[in-house]
């Protein structure tokens, strides 16, 4: 497998920058994922997310994109890029079939200004032209009203209810599996 390389110059869009994550951001990181709705929505397990955690990502995510699986993001104020807003990752990478998923979380004091759905415009765009991929993918709980909204907004369509689809938490969870195909990214719905 063919190691991925990061975006160069980063993607920005004059609000957000899409960078990779450096050890300093460790408590930003930290505090972003460690509210409710993350934890709920983003880490299938049951118990907390700890600062510990976070600092072991660094590591599993050098070895993802060396191994061609996975780009992690650090989503940061264009202006200010030391500022953490959340985090974005393409992953799942599969150069055979050409295909990959893109996930994300955005810190609670930074909601609903557009930030997640703004770096995945940027992301997906860059992953079809960079990453030779002509299909992306896009899970999430069925009452994960906020990214499906995200989802739907970059003109991502809605494929349908993957029953059982994962372990999550100690139980087993339905998905709603959502797509993106060359050509269908929406720039201002
Ligand atoms: C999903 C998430 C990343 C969205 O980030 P964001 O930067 O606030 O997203 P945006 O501002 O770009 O857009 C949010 C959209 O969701 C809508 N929304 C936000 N909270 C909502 C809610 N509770 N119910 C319904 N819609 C909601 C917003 O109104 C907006 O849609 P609109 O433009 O049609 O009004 C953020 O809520 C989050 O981090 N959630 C926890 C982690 C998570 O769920 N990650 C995704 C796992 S699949």
């Amino acid at each position: 497998m063919q190691a991925l390389p990061f975006p160069d110059p980063p993607l920005k869009d004059g609000f957000v920058l899409l960078r990779p994550w450096r050890r300093m951001d460790t408590q930003q990181r930290y505090e972003g994922f460690a509210d409710g709705l993350c934890q709920r929505f983003s880490s299938p397990r049951i118990e907390p997310t700890t600062e510990a955690d976070v600092a072991a990502a660094y590591e599993r995510n050098e070895q993802e994109r060396l191994a061609g699986e996975a780009l992690n993001f650090a989503i940061v104020d264009a202006a200010r890029p030391e500022r953490v807003w959340g985090a974005m990752s393409v992953y799942d990478v599969d150069a055979s079939n050409q295909r990959a998923a893109i996930g994300y979380w955005v810190a609670s004091w930074e909601r609903g200004r557009g930030v997640a759905t703004r770096s995945l415009r940027l992301l997906a765009r860059w992953s079809f032209a960079r990453l030779n991929v002509e299909r992306l993918e896009l899970t999430c709980a069925p009452d994960n009203i906020a990214s499906a909204r995200v989802a739907e907004r970059c003109g991502f369509v809605r494929e349908g209810l993957l029953r059982s689809h994962l372990r999550f938490k100690n139980r087993r969870r339905d998905t709603v599996m959502f797509s993106l195909l060359p050509g269908e990214l929406e720039q201002d719905r």
